[in-house]
């Protein structure tokens, strides 16, 4: 088996294989054994390598915040599978055990904050659920707070930050407990502008830094092109991958005024229009590794990455 294949599998983090998940019809009791009458993601088939980071962009209400809650065990899928390290991920809990969505941190849209905890003990929470010292967590849960630019604000409540310096926190919370992945759910959708940039900043060099991986859900084309070195485009109902997009020059600095970005940028809105103009087609989903949607470009830089990788003869399909 050649080696290149070998060390790519071995990079691989996260691995996403024919993910489905449906929602029971409101006031379904739940253990009425009928069918769940709502499919929200259907045959999601991705993978995270180590130095990669991954935005998964799409329209508010497709299923995004569905995808990251079964991504981290939160919610259970009807069919597929989420491996973590090539372990499956059977639930969510504190622990950093195989199987244990503990491994991953997550970073809701609202941040998570405890309003009652102050900021140094927001971000040292994990640890102190994992066990970890007073002296010990308190230590590291500052020192992360310094590298966030919140030194000085250890002892102060939630409600007295700004929306960004608690989004700060969050970020510090979720390195604190050193995942293996960090997933984000639209975490810089209610900031301002300004704001909003300099903290995808910061998330870019401390991805640099810390070598953590990062997924992100966004519905903001830019962000996913600012910060995914893989951007895949969400959509339908139920919502799959319709194209799939290599961006290698993220991460790289002056990148939001390359013209590298601007292109990214260009070919995810037109992936994106297009499957709202042309719809799912008769062949949507089938074809080789879930990129091919009628009208979607599938130039230079759609790439694919079902479970079996790029270098699979069918895209990973059966
Ligand atoms: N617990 C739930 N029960 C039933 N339907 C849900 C539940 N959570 C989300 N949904 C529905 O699933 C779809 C996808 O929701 P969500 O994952 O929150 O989308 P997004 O994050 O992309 O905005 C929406 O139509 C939403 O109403
Ligand atoms: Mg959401």
């Amino acid at each position: 088996m050649a080696r290149w294949w070998r060390a790519d599998r071995e990079a691989v983090v996260l691995e996403v294989r024919g993910l489905e998940k449906w929602y029971a019809p409101p006031g379904a009791p739940s253990a009425c054994g009928c069918v769940p009458a709502r499919q929200v993601l259907r045959d999601v088939d991705f993978r995270l390598s180590r130095d990669q980071t991954l935005a998964v962009v799409g329209p508010s209400g497709c299923g995004k915040t569905t995808l990251l809650y079964a991504l981290c065990g939160l919610a259970r899928p009807d069919a597929g599978q989420v491996l973590l390290d090539g372990e499956p991920v059977r639930g969510p809990g504190p622990g950093s055990g195989p199987g244990s969505g503990g491994e991953m941190a997550i970073i809701l849209q609202d941040y998570g904050l405890l309003p009652w905890k102050t900021v140094l003990e927001n971000v040292a929470l994990g640890l102190k659920i994992r066990g970890v010292g007073r002296a010990e967590r308190n230590a590291e849960a500052a020192r992360i707070l310094a590298d966030m630019g919140l030194a000085g604000r250890e002892a102060d409540y939630p409600a007295r930050l700004s929306g960004g310096e608690q989004q700060r926190v969050a970020i510090a919370r979720a390195y604190a407990l050193r995942p293996k992945l960090l997933l984000m759910d639209e975490p810089f959708s209610s900031l301002d502008a300004i704001t909003r940039e300099r903290l995808q900043e910061t998330l870019l060099a401390t991805w640099r830094t810390a070598g953590v991986p990062f997924l992100l859900v966004t519905h903001s084309v830019e962000e996913a092109a600012f910060l995914g070195r893989r951007i895949l485009v969400m959509a339908g109902s139920p919502a799959t991958i319709v194209a799939r997009f290599d961006n290698p020059g993220c991460g790289a600095p002056g990148y939001r005024g390359a013209p590298e970005f601007y292109e990214r940028v260009r070919e995810v809105r037109a992936a994106m229009d297009a499957w709202w103009r042309g719809g799912p087609g008769p062949s949507e989903g089938e074809g080789e590794g879930g990129t091919a949607t009628p009208g979607a470009p599938t130039g230079p830089n759609a790439a694919q990455d079902g479970p079996d990788g790029p270098g699979a003869p069918n895209g990973g399909r059966p």
